[in-house]
C-alpha cells in the first residue's frame, strides 16, 4: 500500500511541535511494516535543506487567482529519514525558514496543497491513500472530489488527522478565486460560519477522520472551537488513534544529547548524573525535587498558570521544590516567567525562553517530574517522552493525557493526575510529587515501571493500517 502524508511539519526537517514528531515517525514505522509511506511538506529554508542532498523530481506551475506560480518538487536523495521525503518549493510564496506566523499563511498553505496535487496528478500510477494532517492539508479532500482539474485523483481515499481542532485555517470568501475552479453550488462543502474553513471542509469531504487520541475525540463532541455540531454529524466516520513515539529518537540508552545514558539497570545513577548536569547549567539545587515544563507558552498548555504555580510553591520548608521552564510563545507569559526570577529564590527556579531541541532531551532526562497543566491536549507527546526517560508526568486530565497517564494512587498507575486547569489543583498535585520524591524506593520502582511502558508506534501504526485497509 502506498500512503502519502501531506503536512506542514516533519521532524527533523521543520518542527514547531508534536505534529512534526508524528509525521517524522509514523511513516518510518509504516515502511518497516512493508508499506510505502511518502511525506510531502513545504520547502522551508531550514538547516535540513542546506545540510542534505536533494534531487529535482518535478517542475510545474499553478494558478492562484490571476497569479501564475512556478513550483519545484525536490526529494531527499539518501532516504535518511527511513521514508521518501519530498519538499514543495514555490518561489515567492514558500521562501521562509519559519513554518507559521506569516501574514499570508492561508495563501502559502493553499499554494502548497495545489502544487502537491498538481504533482501527484502527473504520476503514472495513483497512490492508495492521501493522509492529510491538520488544516494545512485539509483542502485536498475537497479539491480532488470537487475541482474538475483533479478528477483523475477523485477516487483516492482521503484520511484527515486532526492534531488540534483549535487551528482551522479559515479565510474569507473574498479569496475563493485562489482555489482551482469548482461548481459554485458545492461551496457549502468549504463553508463554516460564513468563511472558507479548511478543517471543517476536510471533516465534510474526507473518507475518514481521526483524532490523535480517543479521549480528544470524546471532548471534541462538546468542545471543538465551533465545530462540535459538524463533528457530531460526522461521528460515524471519526475514530481516535493514540499517537506513538519514535523510540529510536527518544531513547535514554543511546540519546546523544544526554550527559549520561541510562537504562532501567543504571537508572538511579543515570538520572542523578543528568539532573546534576542540568542543575549546574541552570543554577538549581540538585537535592530538591525538580519539576519542569516544556512547551508552547499558550493558553491551551496552561502556560499562563505557571507564574502562579511557581510563585505559590513552598520554598522555605524542608519540602522545597525547584522548577525549570523551557518554552516560547506568548510574550506576556514569557515576560512574567523571566520576572519571576527576581521573586523566587535563585537556587529554586530558572527559565529558558526559546526553542532548543537538545535541551528538551536533557530536561526530560534530568527532571524528576514533568508538569503539564494543559487546558486542551489532543494527545501530548511530552508526557510520553517523560515516561520513557523515567520522569513522572504530572498532568491535568485532558484529552490524550487522560488516555496515557494513570495516577500512581490507582491500580497499575505511574503518574500524577489532577482535575482542573487551576493553580490550586496543580499545587496540590505538586505537593503529592514532593511526598513521592521523599519515598525513594517507591519512586525508583515507579520510574522503572514507566520506562518499561510501550508507547512506540507499533500498535498505533497497526490501527492506521486497519483503517486504510477498510477504505479499499
Ligand atoms: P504540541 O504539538 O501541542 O506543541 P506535543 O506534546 O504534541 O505538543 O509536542 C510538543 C513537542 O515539541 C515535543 O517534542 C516537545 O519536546 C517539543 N517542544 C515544545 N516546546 C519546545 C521548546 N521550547 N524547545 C524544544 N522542544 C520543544
Ligand atoms: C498537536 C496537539 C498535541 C499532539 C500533537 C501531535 O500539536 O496539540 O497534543 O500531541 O498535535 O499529534
Amino acid at each position: 500500500m502506498e500512503i502519502i502524508h501531506i503536512s506542514a511539519e516533519c521532524y527533523p526537517v521543520a518542527k514547531v511541535g508534536g505534529l512534526a514528531d508524528v509525521v517524522g515517525a509514523l511513516p518510518k514505522y509504516q515502511q518497516q511494516n512493508g508499506d510505502i509511506a511518502k511525506v510531502v511538506i513545504p520547502c522551508y529554508k531550514t538547516r535540513f535543506l542546506f545540510e542534505n542532498e536533494f534531487e529535482l523530481v518535478h517542475q510545474g506551475g499553478i494558478w492562484m487567482g490571476s497569479q501564475w506560480r512556478h513550483f519545484n518538487v525536490i526529494k531527499e536523495k539518501h532516504n535518511k529519514l527511513g521514508f521518501d521525503l519530498y519538499l514543495v518549493d514555490i518561489p515567492g510564496l514558500l521562501d521562509n525558514e519559519q513554518v507559521y506566523g506569516h501574514h499570508n499563511d492561508p495563501e502559502r498553505f493553499l499554494g502548497f496543497q495545489i502544487a502537491t496535487l498538481d504533482w501527484i496528478r502527473s504520476w503514472r500510477h495513483r497512490p492508495d491513500v492521501l493522509h492529510c494532517h491538520d488544516h494545512h492539508a485539509a483542502l485536498i479532500p475537497f479539491m480532488i472530489t470537487q475541482c474538475s482539474s483533479y478528477a483523475r485523483l477523485e477516487d483516492i481515499p482521503t484520511v484527515l488527522t486532526i492534531h488540534n481542532a483549535q487551528y482551522q485555517g479559515q479565510f474569507g470568501w473574498d479569496r475563493w478565486q485562489w482555489l482551482p475552479a469548482f461548481d459554485w453550488w458545492k461551496s457549502g462543502l468549504l463553508d463554516w460560519d460564513h468563511a472558507i474553513n479548511p478543517l471543517a471542509s476536510a471533516i465534510k469531504c474526507s473518507w475518514r477522520v481521526t483524532t490523535v487520541s480517543p479521549g480528544y475525540l470524546d471532548e471534541l463532541m462538546f468542545s471543538a472551537a465551533g465545530l462540535e455540531s459538524l463533528l457530531q454529524g460526522e461521528k460515524q466516520k471519526c475514530s481516535g488513534i493514540l499517537n506513538g513515539i519514535d523510540t529510536e529518537v527518544w531513547n535514554p540508552a543511546d540519546d546523544e544529547q544526554l550527559p549520561k545514558n541510562y537504562t532501567t539497570r543504571n537508572l538511579a545513577g543515570g538520572k542523578k548524573a543528568n539532573k546534576e548536569a542540568l542543575c549546574s547549567r541552570f543554577g538549581l539545587n540538585p537535592d530538591l525535587p525538580l519539576v519542569s515544563f516544556i512547551g508552547r507558552l499558550v493558553g491551551e498548555k496552561g502556560a499562563d498558570l505557571l507564574p502562579g504555580i511557581i510563585g505559590q510553591a513552598d520554598y522555605e520548608t524542608d519540602h522545597g521544590i525547584s522548577f525549570l521552564v523551557l518554552g516560547s510563545g506568548d510574550p506576556y507569559v514569557a515576560w512574567q516567567l523571566e520576572e519571576l526570577k527576581t521573586y523566587v529564590r535563585q537556587p529554586n527556579y530558572n527559565v529558558y525562553i526559546g526553542y532548543d531541541e537538545a535541551l528538551s532531551h536533557c530536561i526530560y532526562a534530568g527532571s524528576d517530574f514533568l508538569l503539564m497543566p494543559s487546558r486542551v491536549e489532543p494527545c501530548g507527546l511530552n508526557q510520553l517522552y517523560a515516561l520513557r526517560y523515567g520522569t513522572v508526568p504530572v498532568v491535568r486530565m485532558a484529552g490524550g493525557l487522560k488516555d496515557t497517564v494513570i495516577d500512581f494512587g490507582d491500580e497499575g498507575g505511574y503518574g500524577i493526575r489532577f482535575m482542573h486547569p487551576s493553580v490550586a489543583d496543580a499545587c496540590h498535585a505538586l505537593r503529592r510529587s514532593v511526598e513521592l520524591f521523599q519515598q525513594k524506593s517507591q519512586l525508583g520502582e515507579l520510574r522503572r515501571k514507566m520506562m518499561k511502558l510501550d508507547f512506540s508506534w507499533k500498535k498505533s501504526a497497526r490501527q492506521y493500517a486497519d483503517l486504510y485497509s477498510s477504505l479499499k
